[in-house]
């Protein structure tokens, strides 16, 4: 229901903006979740839809496998796991930027049968039974390019921009990861936006809000993880063009990053290991196959209990050749969970403390993901919230990627949709560490951006430094166990000759100022370092804040260097100027950019050289399975024909073939044909395409002719007939206008040709008529099983010549007969005979005389 009232909506929305219509690039949302991978287009001309995987389903099951040397996705890669539990990948999402030693890695190797290493960046690599190696970012990209070429088959062109959803407490290792996945896939990241404020977005979309502030909860229980995002709808009106828009601002957030899908399935498949140890006294666990077809088991038998009370699990030779068969109640199930019940419910309490907000302010819950279906979570949240509260309304599956694809719209300003503006905040403290001035002295800390910080803000921080120094970018607090706090260590350099050269022009005290920003897609970075000061003997005092500013959107903070004295006087500080200097003030404002030297000690994203290799990598894979491809055809190909061949020859009957051909061409067929079977017994399977087409190309020049020869008896009657049309019509022609010439000769009437054209068409005639008779009689003396005397294709061109010819007689315009004026001079000088009125006849006669 939603999403078609969605799509009618959109209609009215999705205009696509403008005249450069031939700029115009595609847009592609896509979530990639644990279990599922949801896409969606976004092109002018394409219908606004979730995209359709190829057997029409609108999701695609996050999953690349291998079965000996093809690589298989979605489904079919899925339903392999049981078979190749090693050459099967699942789950990746909770590896997602996950350092090699994190809880994240030790967790997945529960659940997963796939053998994992450290990869060369300390994160997680998978091997395959034959041994290749893949890094996790790797495998997500082969997904992503799988959804890329679905989405290009529909847009009928390459698409490139990408949007990727990502859960809100995702830090920047995991969004780097996300992002680097995307690059490899061959995509350019327009942004990442995060999984609860997509769905708001959605949910926006297809209503209208008043001036005063609605809040609702996005609950969205995933199969990795549950999150709660506590936002607000408004109506707005944009303060300078004063159109109304949307306006989202999200509040709170509240997550917990293992309570999920995957921990009930896996908490199922427990029970049912424990029931197959205690009925066959066998460990199970040490057989992968079993372990993969239990994981699947457990799933199927959690989607059973989530709308009957209880369900029988049977699987064929489940391992050890032993039939596993046993019952689970539902009771039984969440009592194997119930610690997890209050984990669902937290998410909504923490954001709604984060926001500040209470029950009582929230309109309603919005609930989404693929687990808010499990009885046991809607129960959980149901008792926290109140029944009334819930709102089921949403697309639970298909809310973020199809917001998504809208807040990709938006940026990509290329389509007119409804104006929707978000304000997204950040889940973890963000900090900045340097050490103190003094050498050997404390590190000191400031909280540059807390929990709650805007997403989209700059802060500058000034330092009293004399030597380059380093500033790091911290997370205040673990933002999962194993993962590092340190994002990245900023070496400013240059600072003393910097600082010098602002001396020697007069400068009192410069400083260094560094601008940090925490960008739209939630990653930090140092925009940039500069040394700055007064070129004035004058204190600095109140002229420090805000340098770089001006901008409505920059929120600029100076942060107190704690050695310094000074830094009492900044606080106090005036509003920012505009720009470098000040307006009616003599004072010179100079800034000297520094060398600012990034440097990731901790889990550092991928480097640029790291990045195409692994696209290369990935390339290489496609386009040798495309070249497999294409070498399977030319198989199937060859080998059809060559039964083709043999079925023609066996059949002894009055075939085309067989009245056309000659006993020593069959025989040359025959001994080639032979011939090419043993070839493709024996060698068939390593040959390359060329060798294949080509042995297919040498038979097909022995069969050629026969063929040639029937397709031409088939065809003959109608090219004759053809032939003979023209013939007949010309010679009427020709007949009618030449008496017609000799009778308006006798009248002095002027003509539509000369007797010198119908004489050339008339040769044209005779020699097309020689040329055809002698044709049609030699062919009448040719055998089925010789070549052609005439060719119906020379017998359509010479027809078609004649016809041209024909026609271009045909179609003149009579001349125009008019008559000129009596005492015309020109009729005079024409030289005409007598004192009739002279016909002309020719326009442009006519049009002569008239000057
Ligand atoms: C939230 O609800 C409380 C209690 O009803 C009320 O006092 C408060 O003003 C509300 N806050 C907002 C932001 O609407
Ligand atoms: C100082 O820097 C400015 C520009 O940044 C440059 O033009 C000037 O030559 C420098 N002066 C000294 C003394 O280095
Ligand atoms: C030749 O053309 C005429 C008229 O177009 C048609 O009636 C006749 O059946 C045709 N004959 C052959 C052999 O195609
Ligand atoms: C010959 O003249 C008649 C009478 O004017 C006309 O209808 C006919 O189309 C003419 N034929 C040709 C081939 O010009
Ligand atoms: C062409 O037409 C003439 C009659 O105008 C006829 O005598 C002759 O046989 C025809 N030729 C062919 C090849 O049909």
């Amino acid at each position: 229901m939603h999403s078609i009232s969605l799509r009618r909506a959109l209609c009215l929305f999705v205009v696509f903006a403008g005249l450069l219509e031939t700029s115009l690039a595609a847009v592609l949302a896509i979530d990639y979740g644990s279990d599922w991978i949801k896409a969606s287009l976004m092109k002018p001309g394409v219908p606004f839809d979730v995209l359709l995987n190829k057997d029409s389903k609108r999701k695609i099951q996050s999953s690349v496998a291998w079965k000996r040397d093809d690589r298989l996705f979605g489904t079919d890669a899925a339903n392999l796991a049981s078979r190749f539990p090693s050459d099967s990948f699942t789950s990746l999402k909770l590896l997602q930027g996950a350092p090699y030693g994190s809880k994240a890695v030790s967790y997945y190797t529960q659940i997963s049968t796939s053998e994992i290493t450290k990869s060369a960046r300390s994160t997680v690599s998978f091997k395959q039974s034959d041994g290749t190696e893949w890094t996790a970012e790797e495998l997500i990209a082969m997904q992503l390019s799988y959804v890329k070429q679905l989405a290009e088959s529909l847009a009928g062109e390459p698409v490139q921009d990408v949007i990727l959803t990502v859960p809100p407490f995702y830090s920047q290792f995991e969004r780097d990861a996300v992002a680097d996945a995307a690059e490899i896939a061959g995509m350019r990241t327009l942004a990442l936006i995060n999984d609860g404020t997509a769905v708001a977005v959605n949910y926006a979309m297809t209503r209208t809000f008043s001036s005063t502030p609605e809040y609702h909860v996005i609950y969205d229980a995933g199969a990795s993880s549950t999150r709660a995002t506590v936002v607000s709808f408004a109506a707005a009106e944009d303060s300078k063009t004063k159109s109304p828009y949307t306006q989202i601002s999200v509040l709170g957030v509240g997550f917990d990053r293992s309570t999920g899908g995957t921990d009930l399935d896996r908490r199922l498949r427990e029970l049912l290991i424990e029931r197959f140890i205690t009925q066959h006294r066998r460990d199970i666990r040490r057989d992968k196959r079993g372990m993969a077809k239990l994981w699947k088991e457990a799933g199927r038998v959690k989607a059973i209990l989530s709308a009957n009370t209880e369900a029988t699990s049977t699987v064929e030779s489940l391992a050890f050749d032993i039939d596993f068969k046993t019952k689970v109640t539902r009771a039984q199930f969440e009592r194997a969970c119930v610690d997890l019940r209050q984990n669902f419910a937290q998410p909504i309490h923490d954001a709604l403390a984060n926001a500040g907000l209470t029950l009582e302010n929230i309109s309603s819950v919005i609930l989404t993901g693929g687990s808010s279906r499990a009885p046991m979570v809607q129960a959980a949240v149901k008792a926290a919230v109140g029944e009334e509260r819930i709102a089921l309304n949403v697309n639970a599956d298909e809310a973020a990627v199809l917001g998504a694809a809208l807040h990709g719209a938006s940026l990509s300003r290329q389509f007119k949709t409804k104006d929707i503006r978000t304000t997204d905040i950040a889940t973890h403290d963000i900090q900045a560490s340097y050490f103190a001035s003094t050498p050997g002295s404390r590190t000191i800390n400031s909280l540059l951006f807390p929990k709650g910080s805007h997403y989209g803000t700059r802060k500058t921080l000034s330092f009293k430094r004399k030597e380059d120094f380093s500033l790091w970018l911290d997370y205040k607090n673990d933002i999962a166990p194993g993962f590092p706090r340190e994002i990245l260590e900023a070496q400013i350099t240059g600072v003393a000759e910097a600082l010098g050269n602002l001396t020697e022009r007069g400068a009192i005290d410069p400083i260094i100022k560094a601008t940090i920003s925490l960008s739209e897609s939630g990653f930090v970075s140092v925009k940039e370092a500069v040394a700055y000061g007064e070129i004035k003997d004058e204190s600095l005092t109140g002229k420090l804040k805000g340098l770089f500013g001006g901008s409505a959107e920059e929120q600029q903070e100076v942060l107190k260097d704690r050695e310094g004295e000074e830094s009492e006087a900044r606080e106090t500080a005036a509003p920012p100027p505009k720009g470098k200097k000040e307006k009616g003030d003599k004072k010179d404002l100079s800034t000297i950019p520094l060398e600012v030297n990034v440097v990731y000690s901790t889990l550092p994203p991928m480097t640029a050289a790291e990045k195409r290799a692994a696209r290369d990598r990935l390339r290489a894979l496609d386009s040798k399975e495309a070249s497999k491809q294409l070498r399977e055809e030319a198989h199937n190909t060859l080998e059809g024909y060559l039964y083709k061949l043999r079925d023609l020859l066996d059949d002894r009957s009055d075939t085309p073939f067989m009245k056309c051909s000659k006993p020593t061409e069959r025989q040359a067929i025959s001994q080639k044909l032979t011939e090419t079977i043993s070839w493709l017994h024996e060698e068939g399977e390593t040959a390359d395409t060329t060798a294949l087409w080509g042995k297919r190309g040498a038979l097909e020049s022995l069969e050629r002719p026969i063929v040639h020869r029937y397709k031409e008896i088939e065809a003959f009657p109608e090219a004759l007939n053809n032939s003979q049309k023209w013939n007949w019509s010309t010679r009427l022609f020709l007949t009618e206008a030449r008496a017609n010439l000799t009778a308006e000769a006798a009248t002095d009437v002027p003509s539509k040709w000369t007797s010198e054209e119908l004489d050339a068409l008339e040769i044209a005639l005779k020699e097309h008529e020689v040329w055809l008779n002698d044709g049609v009689e030699k062919q009448k003396r040719t055998k089925m099983n010789e070549d052609p005397a005439i060719e119906t294709k020379d017998m359509k061109a010479r027809a078609k010549t004649l016809e041209l010819h024909l026609q271009r007689l045909v179609k003149r315009k009579a001349p125009k007969v008019k008559k000129t004026p009596p005492a015309s001079k020109s009729a005079g000088t024409d030289g005409s005979a007598g004192s009739e009125p002279k016909q002309t006849n020719s326009d442009r006669q006519a049009g002569h005389d008239e000057l």
